[in-house]
């Protein structure tokens, strides 16, 4: 496996660079937004494709590095189900999966610090953003934090996890690197208390300074996603209602850019197709199935997943690659439900 620590000195945030092999798929973990060209570089040296990019919370100290690396790479923004970021494109629960070329990441709920805080567990390691810190914890006092709810997150799900996962959090300040869950509840001083009340007295009397740039960060980081227009050209979009009236009139056909555990959890738009937005460009070389609903069904093609951002990038790559008339549904399928659209089980839909 190939396992980067990077890091950003001036927030001193750790970045991860996690992929299989030198020449297959990558994930990074919490980028930062001044260093992306310095991730580019070494995505190019190791020869990896950049599929995912996660933010384990809403980050405070810095602005993050998922728009540039989406607009640059086209990667998929991942973040938990709570963030308020504007768009990510996808969005995971507490317990699912994030994989990327066989490296497997479950997601933990770990609220306490902000209430969209997230870990990612591997059998041998834990990234677990400011939930833990080596020798310290996320402070509590902005964004939603709640001391109570840290302590529940670090004392009944990080540290009920094996005792030997390796420790890599968002941030360190003092230039250790990693450490373990064992040697954490051992010698983290914040993890010597007794009882959540006694944890809630510690944070509640810490009295911290907002970080610098909390007040740029915090909205950039909610609006990472916002201007899809680059990707779009005029009559390329269509919305959820307009959407619904074309579907009564057939005509149209739908392609659900999500991947299987998503279409499981929330449903399809009833006779869609399916291809996954990272298999789109594979799925073309070795077929026609676009061209064919095109020119064969003269049906028109309209790309849904489940904000919109996916859609609009796959739209942009396709018309690289000639394909015109094609459009993308505006909020994806969260846009569609609010709109009264019926969702059915995948089983069988193609
Ligand atoms: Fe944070």
């Amino acid at each position: 496996m190939i396992f980067q620590q990077l890091q950003d000195s001036t927030s001193s945030t750790y970045t991860y660079l996690l992929a299989r092999r030198a020449g297959g798929e990558a994930l990074i973990i919490d980028p930062v937004f001044e260093q992306v060209s310095l991730y580019v570089d070494l995505l190019e040296k190791l020869d990896l494709r950049l599929v995912k990019a996660i933010d384990t919370h809403i980050h405070a100290d810095h602005i993050t590095g998922l728009g540039a690396l989406r607009d640059l790479t086209k990667c998929v923004t991942v973040m938990g189900e709570r963030s308020g970021a504007d768009v990510v494109s996808m969005r995971l629960r507490e317990d699912e999966v994030v994989d990327v070329d066989g490296i497997k990441l479950r997601t933990l709920y770990t609220p306490g610090h902000t209430d969209d805080s997230y870990s990612f567990v591997m059998p041998d390691r834990v990234f677990t953003g400011d939930a833990l810190l080596i020798g310290g914890t996320g402070r509590t006092d902005f964004q939603n934090g709640d001391p109570f709810q840290a302590y529940d997150s670090l004392f009944n799900k990080l540290l009920k996890l094996p005792s030997e996962l390796l420790v890599y959090p968002a941030h360190d300040y003092r230039g250790n690197t990693a450490s373990t869950l064992a040697y954490e509840a051992a010698h983290n001083p914040r993890l010597q208390v007794s009882s959540a009340e006694q944890y809630a007295d510690i944070m509640n009397s810490l009295n911290l300074a907002d970080p610098k740039m909390m007040d740029v960060a915090v909205p950039a980081n909610q609006g990472v996603g916002k201007d899809l227009s680059k990707y779009l050209q005029p009559g390329e979009v269509v919305d959820a209602e307009e959407l619904l009236r074309e579907v009564e009139g057939g005509g149209v056909a739908l392609l659900d850019l999500r991947e299987k555990g998503e279409r499981r959890r929330d449903g399809v738009i009833p006779g869609s197709l399916h291809c996954p937005y990272l298999d789109l460009e594979g799925a073309l070389c070795n077929g026609d199935t676009l061209q064919n609903i095109q020119q064969r069904d003269k049906k028109r093609v309209v790309l849904y997943c489940a904000f919109g951002e996916r859609s609009a990038l796959a739209l942009d790559t396709l018309r690289g690659y000639g394909f015109k008339d094609l459009r993308h549904l505006s909020g994806g399928l969260g846009a569609w439900l609010r709109a009264g659209g019926s969702v059915e089980s995948p089983e069988g839909t193609n």
